[in-house]
C-alpha cells in the first residue's frame, strides 16, 4: 500500500516546495539532515559512514554468526541483475518466465461470476472472486512428497482497494453496494492450485473459499469476545487491511490486519478521538474511504467501539473451509505488518512491526512449549508474553515486557488488566520506552542462525542509531541476534545491515547499480539463506527525481548474499506497483510473488480516472478497455532449477 504510508511517512510535501524538484537540493537537504552518529558495537566505535556500507556485511558477520557465504562457499546468487527500469511489464533476470495467476476479479469457482473489465461487477459478485491489491501470502502444499510441488492451497491477503479501479465510476457517490464491494474485494482469498500440462492454475476445490470485511470472526486470548470494549453494532465480523502474514508450525495461517483505521469516519461534526482512537489515528476522515456514509458499522459517532474489533492478528484455518477465523489478542492490537513465526526451545515466538513512522517491534513467545500446549487443547497464540523492543545505541537492545502489573503497567498508572493491555498495546509500549522506528515491515529468520532481519521501509528518523538517516526516505535492514541463540531471550545486538538508496543522491549508500533500491517492505529468507527483499517505493515519489527516486526504477525485489553483503536486482515490476508476498513449493522451483497496485496514481505518469484508469498501467490484460489488477506472479527458471541459483 502507498498511499497512506506516503501520507504519514514520505518528506513533507512542503519540503519539496520548498526544495524544487531537482535532484541537487535533495540530495543537499538529505546530507544537511544527516545525523553522523558513530554506533559502539560490540565495544568498537564504528565510524557511521563505515557502518552504513553493504561491503561492510563480513565483519558484521562475524559480530551476528551468519556464514560468510553459501554451503558451497560461493555466493548464493546465481542469475544475472535486471537493470532498473520504468517500463509497464514484469522484467526476470535471462532464464526466467513468469505467468500471471488469480488477478483480482478472478472467479474462486468455474462456476461463479466471471471478472467484468469495466468495473461492473457487483458487491456479491466481487465475494465469490479474488480480492483486490495482492499482499501477503503462503503456498500450502497438499499430500507429501512431490505431490506438493505441483497442488496446493495459495492462501493471499488483500490489503486495501482502489477505489476508482473498484468500482465503474469511481466513488466520489458513495453508496452502500459500494461499500459492500468495498468488504468484499478486501480481507483473504484461500484458492487451491494445481500445476498441469506445464501451466499452474486455480482448480474447483472445496477448500477454495473468501474471508472479507463481513466474515464472522471470533476473538480468543485475554481479550475475551464479551469484553465491554468489543461490544458494538452486530456481532464482530470482518477482517480489514491485511497487510503481511505468518504460518504456524501446525498449518495455520496468520493474516495481520494493519491500516485498519483508514476505513473509519463519520459526518458528525461533534465526535472527536479520544486519546485511545488518537493513537491509532482513528479520525474523522480516515482515508477518505467514506463507508461511513452508507454503512453504519463504519460511522464513529453511532459504532465507536467498532474499531477495537481491528489491529489483531487473525488465525485461518485454510484446510477447514467452515472454521470461523479467531483473532488472536495475546499478540496485541496495532497496525500489524506481519505476523513471522519461529520456535526456539519449543516455544513459538512470532515476531511483528507496527508499520507507521514511529512505531514499534514486537516479539511473542509462548507460555509454554507449543506442542504441549496444544496437546493440551490450548492454543499456543493464547498464552504468553508480548514484549516490545528498545534498541539501545549501544548496539544491544532489550524485549520489554508487556504484563500487567509490571513496571508501569499498573492499575496506579491507570491499567486495569491484561486485556486493557493489549487493547491499548501502542500506550503501552510508550510507557514501557520502546523505540520508535522507520516504518517496521516485513522480519525473516535466518534459516540456521538466530539472527533476525527487519525492514524499516522509510521515515522521519528518530534521533537513535538504529534509525541513523534523518529524513529516511529510502529505507533500511536492520538485524539482531538474540542472546545465546535463543529467540525467547530478553536481550540481543543489533546492526544496520544495508541503508537502501541511491549514491548519487546519498554518498553513503554502498549499493551499486545492480542493488539500488529504496523502501523496503517484504523480507523472506528462502532455506538456502538468500534474502529475498520487496519494495513498496510511495508512487507519491516512484520514478521522481525530485526524491532522488528517478534511478531506482519501479518496484522490485532483490536478492541478497546476507554473507557477502551482494545484493542484485531479480525482478522489476510493471508501472505503479508493489512487489509484495513471497512464498514457494517445496523443491523451491516455483516461486509466487505478488504485485500489487499496478497503475495506482503516480505523480511520474498520472492519475487514473473513472474514464481512463489505464492513466498509469493496463497490466497484466493489456485490454483497451479494461483497466489494472494485482496477480500473482508464477515465477520458474526455463531450465526446471532451484529459484535463485
Ligand atoms: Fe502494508 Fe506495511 O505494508
Ligand atoms: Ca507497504
Ligand atoms: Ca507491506
Amino acid at each position: 500500500m502507498s498511499i497512506d504510508h506516503a501520507a504519514q511517512s514520505v518528506p513533507d510535501p512542503d519540503d519539496r516546495r520548498s526544495n524544487p524538484s531537482t535532484s541537487t537540493p535533495f540530495r543537499d537537504l538529505l546530507n544537511a539532515r544527516v545525523s553522523r552518529r558513530a554506533l559502539v558495537r560490540g565495544g568498537t566505535v564504528v565510524a557511521a559512514t563505515g557502518f552504513l556500507a553493504v561491503a561492510d556485511s563480513a565483519p558484521l558477520a562475524r559480530t551476528l554468526g551468519v556464514p560468510a557465504a553459501g554451503a558451497s562457499g560461493r555466493s548464493l546468487l546465481g542469475f544475472a541483475p535486471v537493470a532498473a527500469n520504468a517500463d509497464d511489464a514484469v522484467t526476470l533476470p535471462a532464464g526466467y518466465r513468469a505467468d500471471v495467476i488469480i488477478p483480482w476479479g478472478t472467479p474462486i469457482r468455474s462456476t461463479g461470476p466471471a471478472w467484468r473489465p469495466d468495473g461492473t461487477n457487483s458487491a456479491a459478485e466481487q465475494a465469490e472472486q479474488v480480492g483486490m491489491q495482492h499482499d501477503g501470502m503462503h503456498f500450502f502444499p497438499r499430500g507429501p512428497g512431490p505431490a506438493g510441488n505441483r497442488r496446493g492451497l495459495l492462501v493471499v491477503n488483500h490489503e486495501y482497494t482502489d477505489r476508482t479501479l473498484l468500482h465503474a465510476d469511481g466513488d466520489a457517490v458513495m453508496t452502500r453496494e459500494k461499500s459492500d464491494k468495498t468488504l468484499a474485494a478486501l480481507g483473504v482469498t484461500v484458492l487451491e492450485i494445481a500445476q498441469r500440462d506445464g501451466a499452474w492454475r486455480p482448480v474447483d476445490s472445496p477448500f477454495n473459499r473468501r474471508i472479507n470485511g463481513t466474515t464472522r470472526m471470533t476473538y480468543s486470548g485475554p481479550v475475551s469476545p464479551r469484553h465491554p470494549a468489543l461490544r458494538a453494532v452486530g456481532l464482530p465480523r470482518g477482517t480489514l487491511n491485511n497487510c503481511s502474514h505468518g504460518v504456524t508450525p501446525w498449518g495455520t495461517y496468520l493474516a495481520c490486519e494493519e491500516n485498519f483505521n483508514i476505513y473509519f469516519g463519520t459526518a458528525d461534526p461533534a465526535w472527536t478521538p479520544g486519546p485511545e482512537h488518537d493513537r491509532y489515528g482513528i479520525s474523522r476522515t480516515g482515508l477518505d474511504y467514506r463507508l461511513h456514509l452508507a454503512d453504519p458499522r463504519f460511522d464513529l459517532a453511532r459504532n465507536p467501539n467498532e474499531p477495537n474489533r481491528f489491529g489483531w492478528v487473525v488465525e485461518i484455518d485454510p484446510f477447514r473451509p467452515d472454521s470461523t477465523p479467531v483473532k488472536r489478542t495475546a499478540l496485541g492490537r496495532f497496525k500489524h505488518e506481519g505476523a513471522t513465526v519461529t520456535e526456539s526451545r519449543g516455544h513459538l515466538v512470532v515476531y511483528s512491526g507496527d508499520d507507521q513512522d514511529g512505531e514499534y517491534i514486537y516479539k511473542y513467545v509462548s507460555a509454554a512449549p507449543w506442542a504441549a500446549m496444544r496437546a493440551r487443547g490450548r492454543s499456543p497464540l493464547d498464552e504468553g508474553t508480548l514484549y516490545v523492543a528498545r534498541f539501545d545505541d549501544d548496539g544491544t537492545g532489550r524485549w520489554l515486557p508487556l504484563r500487567f502489573g509490571h513496571g508501569p503497567l499498573t492499575p496506579a498508572q491507570g491499567w486495569t488488566d491484561q486485556a486493557d493491555v493489549l487493547l491499548r498495546t501502542r500506550r503501552a509500549a510508550d510507557a514501557l520506552g520502546a523505540t520508535p522506528l522507520d516504518r517496521p515491515e516485513w522480519i525473516s529468520v535466518h534459516p540456521e542462525k538466530s539472527a533476525v532481519y527487519a525492514s524499516l521501509s522509510n521515515g522521519s528518523g528518530w534521533a537513535h542509531a538504529v534509525t541513523p538517516r534523518t529524513p529516511n526516505p529510502y529505507g533500511h535492514i536492520i538485524r539482531w541476534r538474540e542472546s545465546g541463540d535463543d529467540n525467547t531471550a530478553t536481550t540481543f545486538e543489533w546492526d544496520v545491515f544495508v541503508l537502501g538508496g541511491d549514491p548519487a543522491y546519498d554518498d553513503r549508500v554502498r549499493l551499486d547499480d545492480d542493488g539500488i533500491f529504496g523502501s523496503p517492505d517484504g523480507l523472506w529468507f528462502d532455506p538456502d539463506g538468500r534474502l529475498w527483499i520487496q519494495t513498496d517505493v510511495s508512487n507519491y515519489v516512484l520514478n521522481s527525481p525530485g526524491w532522488g527516486y528517478d534511478r531506482i526504477g519501479n518496484n522490485a525485489m532483490l536478492a541478497c548474499d546476507p554473507g557477502t553483503g551482494e545484493i542484485r536486482r531479480f525482478l522489476v515490476g510493471p508501472r505503479g506497483c508493489e512487489i509484495t508476498g513471497i512464498t514457494v513449493t517445496p523443491d523451491r522451483r516455483t516461486m509466487f510473488v505478488n504485485v500489487q497496485h499496478p497503475g495506482e496514481l503516480t505523480p511520474a505518469w498520472g492519475s487514473p480516472t473513472p474514464e481512463n484508469p489505464r492513466a498509469v498501467s493496463n497490466w497484466p490484460d493489456f485490454d483497451p478497455a479494461g483497466r489494472p489488477r494485482s496477480a500473482t506472479l508464477v515465477i520458474r527458471k526455463e531450465d526446471g532449477g532451484i529459484i535463485g541459483t
